[in-house]
């Protein structure tokens, strides 16, 4: 069975654990999130990139949210480091991680990138209490471009049994029949409202890819640990076991909002995902963006060249006088029926042990959320 193409039309390959390092002598550090990167570049869930941005990319997805051959491409997927004159053009160089080497790079590239007005096009803001904004201004001035190779696969101690790579949930997809897969990104527990959208969707295609973000997130954002022992209890009792998957997505999160919905749909397009869901404030934080920018932003380009179908979806709540889920697309009534509670409120609840209404978060999720962060607290 034929599945979706992935972006740029080939799915990327750049795992060689055979490669002789002999020839690399020089290193360069990575941090968690170039860690992260270099991985997901080299298993196919990035592709067309098949390497860190050069200058020329860099450019055009900073400007223009494209590549520079044109292909839609909407984060710089950078390798920062904060001092270059070891290295040049041409160089082999070893990517490590805690002193272990993980990948290489033969360097196309060395630039010094325009990190201000990188923030201005990709964060919409150069605050830096914009999460995206700290990380990207904490990390190196200069950045290095060039393909990579992936020599050495990360162990996952944690929740390792949901770590496939886009060959895998491509192959699972098809081995399961499933023509129609809609992809759900969250950095965030299961509550009601994303519930009720992914049940939404799925009435109308085959399958849904429970795709939660497990790389770096800001650290008021509950653990992926936590999340991911909720996640398994709310699909046990509440979801139908074969029309789900549950599979983690290893990078780190951004919190671009608009500019992270492309890249969150492209990337759940490699791993084969048809159908991609985009709500409120998608990938957002704080103020920053309007609540459905992460839904406009795709008017800028054709369906084809997104290449997979968007899911948009209003702000959703439960009613309590339609006694349902609802969104204002299809709840009448005033917003003093409608149960909703900010991030941030629910997390200061949760960390207070304080139960959010049922009607807001499953029992099911809301108990282990609350243990997880108690038991959290008492080990940090
Ligand atoms: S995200 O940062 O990973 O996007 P979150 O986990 O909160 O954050 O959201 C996951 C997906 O659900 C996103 O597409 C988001 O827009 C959507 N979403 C979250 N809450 C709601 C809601 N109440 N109504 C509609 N969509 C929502």
């Amino acid at each position: 069975m034929s599945t979706i193409q992935p972006h740029g039309g080939t799915l990327i390959n750049r795992y060689n654990p055979n490669l002789d390092l002999t020839p690399y002598t020089k290193t360069i550090a990575l941090d968690a999130t170039s860690l992260s990167d270099l991985e997901l570049i080299a298993t196919g869930a990035f592709s067309p990139l098949d390497g860190f941005l050069t200058e020329a990319d860099y450019d055009h997805v900073v400007q223009h949210m494209r590549l520079a051959n044109g292909i839609v491409w909407s984060l710089p997927i950078t390798l920062p480091v904060t001092d270059s004159s070891h290295y040049n053009v041409g160089d082999q160089v070893r990517l490590t991680y805690q002193e272990e080497t993980y990948g290489v790079i033969t360097i196309a590239d060395i630039f010094q990138p325009d990190q201000t007005l990188e923030a201005a096009q990709v964060y919409k803001t150069t605050d830096l209490d914009h999460p995206g904004v700290a990380k990207l201004l904490a990390r190196g001035g200069t950045y290095i471009g060039g393909p990579i190779e992936l020599v050495k696969r990360m162990t996952h101690e944690q929740f390792s049994e949901f770590y496939f790579d886009p060959r895998e949930t491509r192959e699972i997809f098809a081995g399961n029949g499933w023509k129609t897969i809609v992809g759900f990104q969250t950095r965030n527990p299961v509550h009601r409202a994303h519930e009720y959208i992914q049940k939404v969707a799925l009435e109308t295609v085959d399958a849904l890819l429970l795709n939660p973000l497990v790389g770096e997130t800001k650290a008021d954002d509950i653990p992926a640990n936590i999340r991911m022992e909720s996640y398994q209890t709310l699909l046990q009792h509440f979801y139908p076991q074969d029309r789900v998957k549950l599979a983690v997505f290893p990078a780190a999160m951004r919190y671009a909002g608009p500019r992270e919905a492309i890249f969150h749909a492209i990337v759940r397009k490699n791993y084969g995902c048809t159908h991609f869901i985009v709500g409120r404030d998608h990938a957002g934080v704080g103020n920053y963006y309007g609540t459905y920018d992460a839904q406009h932003i795709f008017d800028q380009f054709t369906e084809a060249e997104i290449g997979i179908s968007l899911l948009f979806f209003e702000h959703s709540f439960y009613c309590t006088a339609c006694d349902n889920m609802a969104t204002p697309k299809t709840c009448p009534h005033n917003s003093e029926n409608h149960i909703i509670l900010s991030g941030t409120k629910v997390r200061e609840m949760l960390a207070n042990g304080v139960v959010p209404p049922p009607e807001f978060s499953r029992k099911e999720v809301v108990d282990i959320l609350i243990r997880g962060l108690r038991e959290q607290k008492v080990v940090s």
